[in-house]
């Protein structure tokens, strides 16, 4: 890896203890993700499939379960120990590696997941071009995204960082859309998997947002000031208070997984 790794990838190393409680996903819509997968990949007990960006497995630990032979590939050590936690199945393996150089043989794995990771690594291409090289004939690559969780305080205190210049700008591709038209570039065919399981209500008080946005656990958010990150949390709070009375309220967001399949 290079001596300066942070101008090329963010590494989860420094959130990983706070990860899962910020990228919650109802356990009824992850089990549905995995069934997709499973489904359109047409994956059986033995199959390969390899988590690039395994993070705190998610993804890994279900389809694992399931009996999949998962490797998961991360370049931070602390977001793989909070999956070990989880003691996960003999037939989960994990290694560090950087995603834009993967340690597998050619032509050799059914399926490769990327979830919530492109826009962390400037070389993103190279990364989809390691995952097509990885994948057998008939092997699909999925991207995921989740999409909704508009909650007003989180879009309220991101604006505000943003009119004041204080985002960090995303080091890796920056719409699904740019990542979707490279891969169509190089011939993969992209189809939208479309299933109501999905989607879902997402319910949360706006002070539990306002907890997260205290933590400053979303990579855009790394670099803001801690002075101007209080200003920016009383401001919060106080447009909380005036548009909905109470930051004890609870705020419903429509939210949805974007899980398209990629075939070569
Ligand atoms: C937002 S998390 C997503 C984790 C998981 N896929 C999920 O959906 O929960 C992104 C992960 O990508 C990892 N990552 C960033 N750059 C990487 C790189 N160049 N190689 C391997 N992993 C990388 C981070 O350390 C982090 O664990």
């Amino acid at each position: 890896m290079e001596a300066n790794p942070s101008s090329q990838y963010l590494s989860f190393d420094r959130v990983a203890e706070q990860y899962d409680a910020t990228r919650f996903l109802p356990e009824s819509v992850r089990e549905a993700v995995v069934e997709q997968i499973l489904s359109a990949a047409s994956l059986a007990p033995g199959h390969w499939l390899v988590d690039a960006g395994v993070g705190t497995g998610r993804f890994a630990l279900p389809i694992a379960r399931r009996g999949v032979n998962v490797l998961g590939l991360d370049v931070s050590r602390n977001m793989m120990r909070q999956l070990l936690r989880k003691t996960p199945p003999a037939n989960l393996y994990l290694a560090q590696a950087d995603l834009r150089s993967l340690p597998v043989r050619s032509r050799s794995i059914s399926a490769v997941l990327v979830a919530h990771v492109l826009h962390l690594i400037a070389g993103w291409r190279e990364v989809l071009q390691e995952c097509r090289r990885v994948l057998r004939q008939e092997g699909v690559l999925f991207l995921l995204y989740e999409s909704g969780k508009r909650f007003p305080a989180r879009e309220y205190y991101v604006q505000l960082a943003g009119e004041r210049g204080l985002l960090r700008p995303a080091l890796g591709v920056q719409s699904a859309d740019e990542a979707l038209e490279y891969v169509r570039e190089t011939g993969g065919a992209v189809s939208l998997i479309e299933h109501p399981s999905l989607r879902w209500q997402a319910r949360r008080t706006h002070q539990e947002v306002l907890q997260e946005l205290e933590k400053r656990t979303y990579s855009q958010l790394w670099d803001i000031p801690d002075e101007a990150h209080r200003e920016l949390m009383e401001r919060t709070l106080r447009y909380v208070r005036e548009q909905f009375g109470s930051e004890e309220e609870t705020y419903t967001a429509e939210a949805e997984v974007r899980l398209y399949a990629v075939r070569f």
